[in-house]
C-alpha cells in the first residue's frame, strides 16, 4: 500500500467523524475501508438509546460492503476520539476484529489506525487477533458432510 493510497484512507475515515452518531458516548469513530478492487466502503458509529443495538464505525463499513456484494478487503483505516478529537489510536473492539476475521486473510488484511493524515501506524489483522477463529476452522464440517458423518 503507497502511502498516497493511506492518505487518502485516512481522510475517508475522518469525513465520516461528521456523521457519527454518538449521543450517549460523544465518542465519534469513522472507518474507511479498502476492497480488493480499489473501492472505499466508509462507516461511522451508531449508538442507540437501548446502548446494545449500537454499531461500530468499522462494522458499518463491513456491512455495507457485504450488503453489496463485496466480499474482498486489503484494509481498513479507523479514526476516533472524544467529540470527535483525535487524540489518540482507536483501535478495533473484540467483535469487530472477529467480523474482519470473517471475510479477511488475516495474515495480509491491514488495520491503519491514525490521528492525523500523517500520524499512523499499520497493524496485520494477526497481530491484533492473534489465534484467531475463522471460516476456515469450520471447513471440517463441509467435509462431514460430504461423507455424511455429520448425520
Ligand atoms: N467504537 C467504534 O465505533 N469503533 C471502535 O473501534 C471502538 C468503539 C464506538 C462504539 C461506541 O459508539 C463508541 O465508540 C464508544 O465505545
Amino acid at each position: 500500500m503507497n502511502k498516497e493510497l493511506i492518505e487518502e484512507m485516512i481522510r475517508f475515515a475522518i469525513a465520516q467523524l461528521k456523521f457519527s452518531y454518538a449521543p450517549y458516548s460523544s465518542f465519534k469513530v469513522g472507518a474507511a475501508l479498502l476492497t480488493q478492487n480499489g473501492k472505499i466502503y466508509t462507516g461511522c458509529n451508531i449508538e442507540n438509546a437501548a446502548y446494545t443495538p449500537s454499531n461500530c464505525a468499522e462494522r458499518t463499513a463491513f456491512f455495507k460492503a457485504v450488503s453489496e456484494g463485496i466480499r474482498a478487503f486489503k484494509a481498513i483505516c479507523i479514526v476516533g476520539g472524544k467529540d470527535g478529537v483525535l487524540t489518540e489510536y482507536t483501535a478495533p473492539c473484540g467483535v469487530c476484529r472477529q467480523v474482519m476475521m470473517e471475510f479477511c486473510d488475516p495474515v495480509t488484511f491491514k488495520i491503519i489506525l491514525a490521528t492525523s493524515i500523517e500520524q499512523y501506524k499499520i497493524y496485520t489483522l494477526n497481530e491484533i487477533l492473534p489465534l484467531g477463529f475463522g471460516p476456515a476452522n469450520l471447513s471440517y464440517m463441509e467435509e462431514m458432510i460430504k461423507d455424511g458423518t455429520d448425520r
